[in-house]
C-alpha cells in the first residue's frame, strides 16, 4: 500500500523510518518532508495546511493510507476532509483535535469528567485578569488558549512577569485570534513525564513511556523549547503510575470524548506533572511528541502501520505492540540562538560518520541540501542523534559519541540529556 506522512520534522523522519519497514508498504511518501526523509520516503512539495492541495495529491496518487504528524492540520480538519473524501487516516477529527487546539476546552472537559489538573480560570479581558493575578499572587501559569507554536505558555514567577504574559496575548495580539482568551493557571512542581496511547475512539494503548528535556539549558535552565532530547523508557513511569494515569486520566479522556459525540483516535499525548506520586494533567497534545516520537519507533518491535490502521479501522482490542527492551535516547543539536533569533544556512558535517556509530539513528528536522550536495541548517532544531543501548546510560554514551562526530559549528546542544537517569 502506498502511505503519505504529512510533515516534515524528526518526528515524521521517525515516522517514515518506522513505517519503511513494514512489509505492507509498497511506497511511503512524505509532505513536504525533509533532506533526511527524502533519503527514505518520496517528499512532496504540499504545505501540511494545503489541505485542497493534499487531498488532490492523494486522490491523485491513489494513497491508501494518511499519517498526519503535526497538530496544525489536525486542529484544521485535514481529517475530517479526508474522511468525508472516503480516505483512511490517522489522527483525530477537528472537533476531537480540539484538546490540544483550545487549552479552555481541554480544561473544561477535565472539569467536566473529574480529571485531575491544575485549578485554572478563563479571561478575554485584561483588566479582570489583572485583578485575579493580584487576587492569586505569583508563581502562575499564563496560557494562551489556542496554538502558539508551542510558544504560548509562559510559567511566570513574578505577578509583573504574568502581568507583561497577559498583556502581549490579550493586548498586543502576540498570538493573533490563539491569545485572545488565555488561561491562568496554578504552578504544578514536580517531575514531567510524556504519556502516550494510541486510541480507536473505544481502546486506549499505552506506549513505552518517554521523558522529554524542555529546557533550553542544561540542568533544565533557560526558556521552553520543543524539546532539546528525550529517552525511553522513563523510571518514573511505574507500573503503578500508569495505572493511576490510565484509571484517572486517559480512560475518563475517552468514555468523555466518546459521551459527547466526539470519540478520539489517533495518538493522544499527556503532558503530566508528577505531584508527590499523584499524576495530573499539565495539557493535551493530539499528536506525537518530538522528540520522544524518535526514541519510541527505535524501541517499538512490531509493525506500526497495522496499529495505526487499526486506530482508524476503531480495532485496536486485538493489538499488542511489542517493544525492544533496551533503552533509547536522543540528542537534538539546534542553531544557535534557538529558541530565540538565529541564523541559518550554515554547513553541518559528520552526518555519515556519525550515523555509522553502533546503535546510533540520525533523524533530521531542520536540514537540506546544497548546490554541492552537502547538508546545511534550516534554522531551529535541526537534527536528532538518537542511539539504543542496554541502558540508558550505554544509550546515551552512544548518542553523544556520535554527536561528537558532527561538525556544525553553528549548532549546540545540551550536554546533559538522560542527566537524572545517567546511572541506571
Ligand atoms: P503546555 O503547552 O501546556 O504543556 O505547557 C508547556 C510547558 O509549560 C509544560 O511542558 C510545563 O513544563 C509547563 N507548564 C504548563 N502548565 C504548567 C503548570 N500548571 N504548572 C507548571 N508547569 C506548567
Ligand atoms: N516534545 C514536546 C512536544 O512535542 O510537544
Amino acid at each position: 500500500m502506498r502511505v503519505l506522512v504529512v510533515g516534515s520534522g524528526g518526528r515524521e523522519h521517525a515516522l517514515c523510518w518506522a513505517i519503511c519497514g513494514s512489509p505492507l508498504v509498497t511506497k511511503v511518501l512524505c509532505a513536504p518532508g525533509n533532506s533526511g526523509i527524502s533519503a527514505i520516503a518520496e517528499c512532496v512539495k504540499i504545505d501540511p495546511e494545503d489541505i485542497n492541495g493534499l487531498i488532490s495529491f492523494i486522490k491523485e496518487y491513489q494513497i491508501n493510507f494518511v499519517v498526519i504528524g503535526p497538530e496544525a492540520p489536525l486542529v484544521s480538519g485535514l481529517g475530517d476532509k479526508l474522511q468525508s473524501s472516503g480516505i483512511k487516516y490517522f489522527g483525530p477529527c477537528a472537533a476531537a483535535a480540539q484538546l490540544e487546539g483550545s487549552k479552555a476546552f481541554m480544561k473544561d472537559f477535565c472539569s467536566r469528567h473529574s480529571i485531575p489538573t491544575a485549578s485554572y480560570k478563563r479571561f478575554t479581558n485584561l483588566k479582570d485578569a489583572k485583578s485575579f493575578l493580584r487576587e492569586k499572587g505569583a508563581p502562575i501559569v499564563v496560557k494562551a488558549d489556542g496554538l502558539a507554536a508551542g510558544k504560548g505558555v509562559i510559567v511566570a514567577k513574578t505577578v509583573e512577569e504574568a502581568e507583561q504574559a497577559m498583556t502581549s496575548m490579550l493586548e498586543d495580539n502576540l498570538f493573533g485570534k490563539a491569545g485572545s482568551e488565555i488561561i491562568l493557571e496554578e504552578l504544578l512542581e514536580g517531575e514531567e513525564v510524556s504519556f502516550f496511547v494510541l486510541c480507536d475512539g473505544n481502546t486506549a494503548l499505552p506506549l513505552q513511556s518517554a521523558q522529554d528535556h524542555k529546557r533550553v539549558g542544561e540542568g533544565d535552565t533557560g526558556p521552553n523549547t520543543g524539546g532539546m532530547g528525550a529517552y525511553s523508557p522513563a523510571p518514573i513511569v511505574t507500573n503503578k503510575i500508569t495505572h493511576m494515569v490510565m484509571e484517572k486520566i486517559i480512560l475518563p479522556t475517552i468514555e468523555g470524548m466518546k459521551a459527547e459525540g466526539t470519540p478520539y483516535k489517533g495518538i493522544l499525548y499527556a503532558g503530566l506533572m508528577i505531584v508527590n506520586g499523584e499524576p495530573m494533567l499539565l495539557e493535551y497534545n493530539v499528536r506525537f511528541g518530538d522528540p520522544e516520537c524518535q526514541v519510541l519507533m527505535m524501541r517499538l518491535k512490531s509493525d506500526i502501520l497495522p496499529a495505526l490502521i487499526a486506530a482508524h479501522d476503531g480495532v485496536l482490542n486485538d493489538f499488542d505492540l511489542r517493544w525492544y527492551d533496551e533503552a533509547a535516547l536522543i540528542v537534538v543539536m539546534a542553531t544557535n540562538g534557538y529558541p530565540g533569533t538565529y541564523e541559518d544556512g550554515s554547513l553541518i558535517k559528520g552526518l555519515e560518520v556519525a550515523s555509522a556509530i553502533k546503535g546510533v539513528q540520525i533523524f533530521h528536522s531542520g536540514t537540506s541540501v546544497n548546490d554541492a550536495g552537502e547538508f546545511i541548517s534550516k534554522g531551529g532544531r535541526v537534527i536528532g542523534v538518537a542511539a539504543m543501548g542496554n541502558t540508558i546510560a550505554a544509550a546515551r554514551e552512544y548518542a553523544y559519541k556520535a554527536v561528537g562526530a558532527i561538525d556544525w559549528p553553528n549548532g549546540f546542544y545540551r550536554g546533559d540529556i538522560g542527566w537524572k537517569r545517567g546511572d541506571k
